[in-house]
């Protein structure tokens, strides 16, 4: 497999709207710091972290960090872009290790994930690890609104984590709940993301306050289609296995959207499938069958596209630039991806 991945453009995109290539420099900068931030004397803290970080991965956090500083300067320090953005994705990093010993993932980016491969107990300190890395690797950059962001993102995603964990096994979760660990797990971080961007750029207030609603609504809009691909994704592409929110009993908006329109049969066999640890993968396209018949995939999609359609609305308030038109086409990229 690749090492590197980056975002690559949906084939619905036009190459001129690439956000990816636009920032392709200073993505090659953030993986080279990336590169730089991860070594340790403790071999296996290397070996796991160099797993986790040429696994492949969309870079999108420090993508959004590198657009939004360009979305409102000319010329960014890309020094300061490729420490930012290296230690999001780091922050990123260590939240994808911990996250996949709790959910006990087998699997990630197609391969097996860093649990997997080292064990809970390694996983869970180099997460840790990871973490520190990026607070240190920020003060290096020094900005302290910076310092704060990036420890406000990973307070909100790990209070989001634990209210997941808190939900699981309720097949009910009241949708502002649902909307609630979204919020924290995700949006906050893509907003936290174009906010710091915002920051190395030294943008005023009314910039940055578009840029970090535009990162919001694109962050909401990436999770609730991370949910519908759990359920229609194809797993060779999302390299994440089909069903894991079903089968650990997670209850997210397709699943809540079945719940609510299913006749009781249907009803009942999607309740008995929630949280059912020794779910086949029939079992699994049975109740994909049933979701897909009651349209919960488009109408998922839709509440992904009322998301994106507030983050377009926040792009008048920018400069008009190459980077705005790559925000924009971001929006369509981010409901139509398969990966
Ligand atoms: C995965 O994030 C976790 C979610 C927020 C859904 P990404 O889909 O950005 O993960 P990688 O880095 O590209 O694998
Ligand atoms: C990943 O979330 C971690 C965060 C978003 C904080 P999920 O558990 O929903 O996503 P995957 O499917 O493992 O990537
Ligand atoms: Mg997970
Ligand atoms: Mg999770």
């Amino acid at each position: 497999m690749s090492t590197t991945t980056f975002i690559s453009p949906s084939p619905t995109l036009t190459p001129a709207t690439s956000f990816m290539e636009f920032v392709q420099d200073d993505l090659e900068a953030i993986e080279e710091r990336l590169n730089r931030e991860i070594t340790s004397d403790v071999r296996e803290v290397a070996a796991l972290s160099g797993h986790v970080l040429n696994a492949g991965g969309k870079r999108l956090r420090p993508a959004m960090v590198a657009l939004s500083a360009r979305a409102v300067s000319c010329s960014p320090s890309q020094e300061r872009l490729a420490m930012v953005g290296a230690a999001v994705e780091l922050v990123h990093m260590a939240t994808l290790v911990h996250d996949d010993v709790v959910d006990n993932t087998a699997t990630r980016r197609g391969q097996k994930t860093a649990n997997a491969v080292f064990g809970n107990g390694v996983a869970v300190l180099s997460g840790d690890f990871l973490l520190a890395r990026a607070m240190r690797l920020l003060t290096t950059d020094g900005e302290v609104a910076i310092i704060r962001a990036v420890s406000d993102i990973t307070i909100e995603m790990s209070e989001g984590e634990v209210l997941e964990i808190l939900a699981t096994g309720d097949p009910a979760i009241s949708r502002e709940r649902y909307f609630e660990i979204l919020r924290k797990k995700t949006a906050v971080f893509v907003e936290g993301c174009c906010r710091c961007g915002a920051m190395v750029a030294g943008a005023g207030r009314s910039h940055a306050d578009a840029l970090g609603r535009y990162g919001y609504h694109l962050g909401m809009a990436f999770q609730i289609a991370d949910d519908l691909l759990d359920y229609n994704g194809d797993p060779s592409v999302t390299g994440k296995p089909v069903g894991s929110d079903l089968r650990d009993g997670r209850a997210t908006l397709p699943f809540l959207l079945a719940l609510e329109s299913a006749p009781a049969k249907e009803r009942d066999k999607l309740l008995a499938s929630f949280g059912n640890a020794s779910l086949t993968d029939t079992h699994v396209s049975d109740a994909v069958q049933i979701l897909a018949s009651l349209d919960v995939f488009e109408r998922t999609r839709d509440e992904a596209r009322l998301h994106v359609e507030k983050a377009a609305g926040t792009l008048d308030a920018l400069p008009d630039t190459p980077a705005r038109a790559c925000f924009a086409s971001l929006t369509d990229y981010v409901v139509a991806r398969d990966r």
